[in-house]
């Protein structure tokens, strides 16, 4: 743990009681000089801190950008997911940021958020719009223990993370549309790229890319995007704080991840189905040369779609777009 994020550990622990310089000084075994160098860089960075001889230090208010060491600070210690956590100004796309590292040995778990992306990417090689400040757009480097027909799996947690992170944080009402689209009132407010690269058998990582519209207007959004898009802003009225969105989801992350990986998937594929508007629609399937009708029955237990077609046959999904259709 960095010197930084201790510190953080501790302002936030201490909450409006404050924290003594002395205090933080030796459980840190570091100089109360040291300390105050420290509590001005954060000061630096937006954070607000009181200084008085009588309470110590006090974080009053905390800056809407994101500072790895501040979202690790208010991780739960034991996890996977979020152990090192690093931020670009700017990047091409995080999901590539991933595969980079994890070919150069890179520990599963890291977390790379950028605050903007040139070429984000987006599913069936759409783009995605990431403006700069706006969202949350990050990656998650993992190492699943699955076979590749079972990584729908990590696209159905990630879809109700997602969702109970941002009803958690909004008070919003999200509804998962298959895979991994999250929606509120519609349109689309967050979305999911899994890539991995695999062997025959066996997955040697994946990148889970998270796109969340957080506080984008609707002139953020293409002309073409407008009518399908939101943000969480818009569905608020008010603006969301980043951080605290991208603590609750990180946390939700690793727990469902963790379910996944004791083979409890069965438990988080229950709360998918709760919220996921596709079951028991009528859905056009949309593959890569052609598309069919179909009624959303079930998913399978490696997270597959099971669409009973309009012949009466039962077909399964794992790739390609969705779309509902109105009812006859
Ligand atoms: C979708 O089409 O619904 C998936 C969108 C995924 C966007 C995120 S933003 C962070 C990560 N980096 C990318 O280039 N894409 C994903």
């Amino acid at each position: 743990m960095t010197t930084l994020e201790s510190i953080l550990r501790a302002l936030r622990g201490a909450g409006d009681q404050g924290v003594a310089g002395t205090q933080v000084s030796s459980a840190l075994g570091i100089s109360r000089t040291a300390i105050w160098s420290h509590i001005q860089e954060l000061r630096q960075l937006g954070y607000d801190i009181e200084a008085t001889s009588h309470r110590g230090y006090r974080l009053l208010r905390v800056p809407d950008s994101l500072l790895g060491e501040d979202l690790m600070s208010q991780l739960p210690q034991e996890r996977l997911i979020g152990r090192s956590i690093t931020i670009y100004r700017e990047t091409a796309s995080t999901n590539l940021l991933v595969d980079q590292r994890a070919m150069h040995g890179e520990s599963e778990g890291w977390v790379v958020f950028a605050e903007s992306q040139t070429r984000g990417r987006g599913r069936l090689g759409r783009s995605w719009v990431s403006p700069a400040g706006k969202g949350l757009w990050f990656s998650v480097l993992l190492r699943p223990p699955l076979r590749p027909p079972e990584m729908t799996q990590l696209t159905v947690i990630s879809a109700t993370a997602l969702s109970r992170a941002i009803r958690q944080v909004t008070g919003l009402q999200p509804e998962i549309k298959w895979p991994n689209d999250i929606l509120i009132q519609g349109k689309k407010v967050a979305g999911v790229l899994t890539e991995m690269s695999a062997e025959t058998d066996r997955v040697s990582h994946a990148a889970l890319g998270i796109g969340i519209n957080v506080n984008l207007e609707a002139s953020d959004f293409p002309s073409e995007l407008q009518p399908v898009a939101t943000s969480l802003q818009i569905e608020k009225g008010e603006p969301i704080h980043r951080s605290t969105l991208a603590v609750a989801l990180l946390k939700a992350l690793d727990e469902d991840y963790a379910r996944i990986c004791k083979g409890s998937f069965q438990e988080v594929a229950r709360e998918w189905a709760d919220q996921c508007i596709t079951l028991g629609k009528r859905v056009r399937i949309h593959q890569l040369d052609h598309s069919y009708l179909g009624v959303a029955e079930s998913i399978d237990p490696e997270g597959a779609l099971m669409i009973r077609t309009e012949h009466g046959e039962l077909e399964r999904v794992t790739g390609g777009d969705v779309t509902l259709e109105k009812e006859p």
